[in-house]
């Protein structure tokens, strides 16, 4: 450890941890890799969910794809035929909420969460229905699907797991990653600690909402958070985002972070990076802020009037956060 990484000082020096090694591109999108759909299922917490989100398993063990993903990765999908310009669609990324051995233990089937989606036409009556999305909502087991991958290499586990405890803070489909980066802490690095926020709209919403709440039941390392914005939680407390449990939530958030040994990643909807940027600089300890953000002196006292433009320029996260919003 360098006098720049003792406990709460100067990050600028500090390169963080090191990164697992991953696999990338051995499937082109221009040659894709073809698995088979092996399953389908909705995988939001209620029946009257208001949107829908899909838990998708591809068999990959008879192609070059078999044991390379790892959480955090994602692999791309070209949907068939073409858009109103006769253009092939684009490329459409879609991330890994499998653990590293996927959902057969030997990494030969994959898995992705996908949220349809449908919009209102800006110009008027009728759907916008997205091309990607609701072309994986509608697979059916038996049914190919070409992929190319893995994509990423950034946002992915650190590569000595157990030497860290971890905030992990999911928006939607944002949970993808974390599933999978959960179930191989969980494994790997049994003495860490973990705290999941996920947030959705309503309780019905919330994603994996059965295995994380298991999983946080079984493993006293892993503290699960569900957060819903539109109403008040069953413990009464009101709704809020996921970036306010870092205030409601200091006393097991704040133990976390405060520590040589914290992480952060966040994944989701574009917005919330400021949000958690701007909830580290309000809820830790002084001393411990630049264990996470680099913060311009100018901007230092406006925490509130921080913008998203701002975050990786006056607010750089350090090499402890990893951010993945879209
Ligand atoms: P809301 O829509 O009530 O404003 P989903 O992807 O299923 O819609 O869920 C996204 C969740 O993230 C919702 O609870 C949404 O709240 C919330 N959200 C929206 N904007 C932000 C933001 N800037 N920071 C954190 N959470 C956000």
């Amino acid at each position: 450890m360098t006098t720049a990484e003792t406990a709460g000082k100067v990050t600028h020096a500090d390169p963080g941890p090191d990164l697992i090694e991953v696999k990338m591109h051995i499937a082109g999108p221009r040659e894709p890799a073809v698995g088979i759909v092996v399953k389908n299922e909705r995988c939001t917490a209620g029946r009257r969910a208001a949107g829908f989100v899909r838990h998708i398993e591809v068999d990959v063990s008879e192609t070059p794809l078999a044991g390379s993903f790892v959480p955090g990765q994602s692999f791309g999908v070209h949907a068939p035929g073409e858009d109103h310009r006769g253009r092939p669609h684009a490329l459409r990324l879609y991330s890994i909420a499998s653990p590293t051995e996927g959902e057969d233990g030997s990494g030969g089937v994959i898995a992705t969460t996908v949220k349809r989606l449908i919009d209102e036409n800006a110009e008027g009556p009728g759907l916008h229905v997205g091309v990607t999305s609701n072309y994986l909502c509608d697979l059916k087991p038996g049914d190919e699907l070409k992929l190319s991958g893995p994509n990423g290499k950034r946002f992915v586990l650190p590569a000595r797991p157990d030497e860290h405890d971890y905030v992990f803070f999911a928006t939607g489909t944002g949970i993808a990653p974390f599933r999978g980066m959960v179930l191989d802490l969980l494994k790997i690095a049994p003495q860490s600690r973990i705290a999941l926020v996920m947030g959705a709209p309503y309780e019905t919403d919330l994603i994996y909402d059965q295995i994380l709440t298991e999983l946080s039941e079984k493993h006293a390392n892993f503290t699960y958070l569900p957060t819903v914005s539109r109403h008040a939680h069953r413990d009464a407390t009101p709704g809020c985002y996921v970036q306010d449990r870092l205030e409601t939530n200091q006393d097991t958030l704040g133990e976390l972070l405060c520590s040589d040994r914290g992480l952060v990643y966040a994944c989701g909807l574009l917005g919330m990076d400021l949000g958690i940027v701007q909830g580290l600089a309000r809820t830790l300890p002084p001393e411990w802020v630049g264990r996470y953000l680099s913060i311009d002196p100018e901007v230092a006292g406006e925490v509130g009037g921080w913008t998203r433009k701002m975050v990786h320029r006056q607010v750089k996260p350090t090499r402890r956060v990893f951010l993945e919003v879209y």
